[in-house]
This record gives C-alpha cells, sequence and structure tokens, in this order.
C-alpha cells in the first residue's frame, strides 16, 4: 500500500478508543437485588405440597413454643405469685365457669402436651433408624395425633 492510501485509510478509518472511568456497581444484597429484580423468593414456598410430615414437623415446632410459653409462665408465677396454687385454683372456682368452659379450657391447654409427647416419640424411632418407611411415617402421624386427641379428652374429663 503506498503511503499516501494509507495515510488516506488510517485517516478515515481510524480506531477512537473511549475510556470511561470504571464505576463501581452498586452494593446490593442478595435479598434487596432478588426484590428490585421481582425475582420469586427462594426456596419458592407455595411450590410445596403441604404433606403430612410436613404439617406435624411444624406443629411439634409450634407445640414446642406453646410448652415454653407454658413452662416460662410457670416460672415466673412462681416467682412473683406469692400465693400457693389452691388460692389460684380456687380464684378460677368463685368465677362459677359452667363444666362445659371448664372442660373447652382443659382441652385447648392439654392437647399442646399431649401431641408434643407423642409426635416426639416419632422423632425419637426415627433417630434410631427405625420406621422411617414413608407409609409407616403416615401412620404413624395419624397414630400420634390419635393418641393425643385419646389422652387430652381423659385428662380433660379428670
Ligand atoms: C415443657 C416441656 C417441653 C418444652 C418447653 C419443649 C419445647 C420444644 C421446642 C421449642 C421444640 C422445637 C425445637 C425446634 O424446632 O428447633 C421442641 C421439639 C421437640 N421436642 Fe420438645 N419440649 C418439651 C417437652 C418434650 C418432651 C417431654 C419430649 C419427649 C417426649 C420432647 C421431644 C421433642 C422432640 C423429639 C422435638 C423435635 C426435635 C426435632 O425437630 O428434631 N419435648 N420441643
Amino acid at each position: 500500500m503506498s503511503p499516501s492510501l494509507l495515510n488516506f485509510v488510517s485517516s478515515r478509518y481510524r480506531h477512537e478508543v473511549k475510556f470511561t472511568p470504571y464505576v463501581r456497581p452498586p452494593i446490593m444484597d442478595h435479598d434487596r437485588k432478588n426484590m428490585m429484580l421481582k425475582r420469586p423468593m427462594s426456596p419458592h414456598l407455595t411450590v410445596y405440597a403441604p404433606t403430612i410430615p410436613a404439617m406435624t414437623s411444624i406443629a411439634q415446632r409450634a407445640t414446642g413454643a406453646v410448652l415454653t410459653f407454658y413452662a416460662f409462665s410457670l416460672a415466673i408465677g412462681s416467682l412473683f405469685l406469692s400465693n400457693g396454687v389452691e388460692t389460684y385454683v380456687s380464684m378460677i372456682q368463685s368465677l362459677n365457669l359452667g363444666y362445659f368452659s371448664i372442660l373447652i379450657v382443659k382441652l385447648i391447654l392439654g392437647f399442646p402436651f399431649a401431641y408434643h409427647y407423642f409426635n416426639a416419640m416419632r422423632y425419637i424411632i426415627w433417630n434410631t433408624g427405625r420406621m422411617l418407611d414413608i407409609k409407616i411415617v403416615y401412620q404413624t402421624a395419624k397414630q400420634a395425633a390419635l393418641a393425643a386427641v385419646v389422652l387430652t379428652v381423659l385428662f380433660a374429663l379428670i
């Protein structure tokens, strides 16, 4: 290529390289970025069918929370209420609540105890590697719930 032609070409088709200063992308945590991009939450809870093993697991934790509340109430009561249990029992009796009202309160208070206890047996047995067959998992879920209902009713009738 002749020098004049080279000059012509290079003047016409000169590559211009533009430099733009580096701008650091905004620091955004994973959840905020997902929200901004309207991505679904992961794991996406609604894709899971509410199976019995999942429900019993949630129920075990929920009843555990109720029992924790009972235990705290008893502990705080024993610290700050100076009278004996009999005082409070007679206070409740003086309210003259009907038999059925008391029965219902007993059922509501007692069920978390009974359910947590019987359902716990499943977890304890699973921890030894037994009864993990899915059919048995479903069977024992129902048996634990039934046993809890029976025990609650028996205790409430006392
Ligand atoms: C007042 C008595 C009790 C309280 C306050 C209590 C509390 C709790 C709580 C809060 C949980 C949920 C833990 C979690 O999900 O991270 C739990 C789970 C459990 N509890 Fe209890 N509990 C009590 C009695 C019992 C008893 C008597 C048993 C055994 C017969 C038992 C066996 C279990 C088992 C096996 C679990 C499930 C653990 C797992 O998820 O692997 N609990 N309990």
